[in-house]
């Protein structure tokens, strides 16, 4: 399966689909292309590294978010990109792209949604004191972070964590289960039924 992996930042999420799936031929998952709205994403690195092509798409440069949008759309059709991995991408697709690309966008977030939405989830978990946060991975769609939760995993909130610490921890998950719902979607396990996520269990031999 052809993935695309966008990014803004560190690319530790890119790291891991890298490691555990694209230098993996057993996993049957290959990332044809990173796309980054920031030329200077250490996650472009990464993606040079490991010689996957990228390509760099700045809403600055385009005369409003839909033609950014068609922008990425392009690439994606050029590299026959079967499903769109966001890992730590920053800006939001227009209604139009969205519905275009409905249960082919997914994306990793560090709280166990529908709480602690947007970009302050950890903080904001810290703040309210909550005892349990966690990861979720979920399909994309118009609302920010609200589309249908394909996989979650909790992680305790301890007395003397900060910011960094804690954000550390989720994201030791998040490596994990990102690659691990990726995978499923190669060995297409994943159908989506009236906003519910099921997850077959590979048929056994
Ligand atoms: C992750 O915590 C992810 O949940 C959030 O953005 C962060 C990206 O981290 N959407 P990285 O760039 O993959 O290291």
């Amino acid at each position: 399966m052809k993935i695309a992996i966008l990014a803004s930042g560190n690319g530790s999420n890119l790291q891991a689909l890298i490691d555990q799936l694209h230098l993996d031929p057993s996993s049957g998952v290959e990332i044809v292309v990173t796309i980054s709205d920031r030329p200077k994403a250490y996650a472009l690195h990464r993606a040079k590294k490991a010689e996957i092509p990228t390509h760099v798409v700045q809403l600055k440069r385009f005369s409003d978010r839909n033609a950014a949008d068609a922008k990425i759309s392009e690439i994606i059709e050029a590299y026959e990109v079967e499903l769109i991995v966001l890992a730590g991408y920053m800006k939001i697709f227009q209604p139009q792209f969205v519905q275009k690309y409905r249960h082919k966008v997914i994306n990793v977030h560090p709280s166990l949604l529908p709480a602690f939405p947007g970009i302050h989830s950890v903080s904001n978990a810290l703040a309210y004191r909550t005892k349990i946060t966690g990861v979720t991975v979920h399909f994309v769609e118009e609302g920010i972070d609200t589309g249908p939760i394909i996989a979650q995993v909790p992680v305790p909130v301890l007395d003397d964590d900060d910011e960094t610490s804690l954000h550390r921890r989720l994201q030791v998950e998040e490596h994990e289960i990102y690659p691990q719902v990726v995978k499923w979607f190669a060995e297409d396990l994943i159908q989506v039924d009236n906003r519910k996520v099921v997850i077959t269990p590979p048929k056994k031999r």
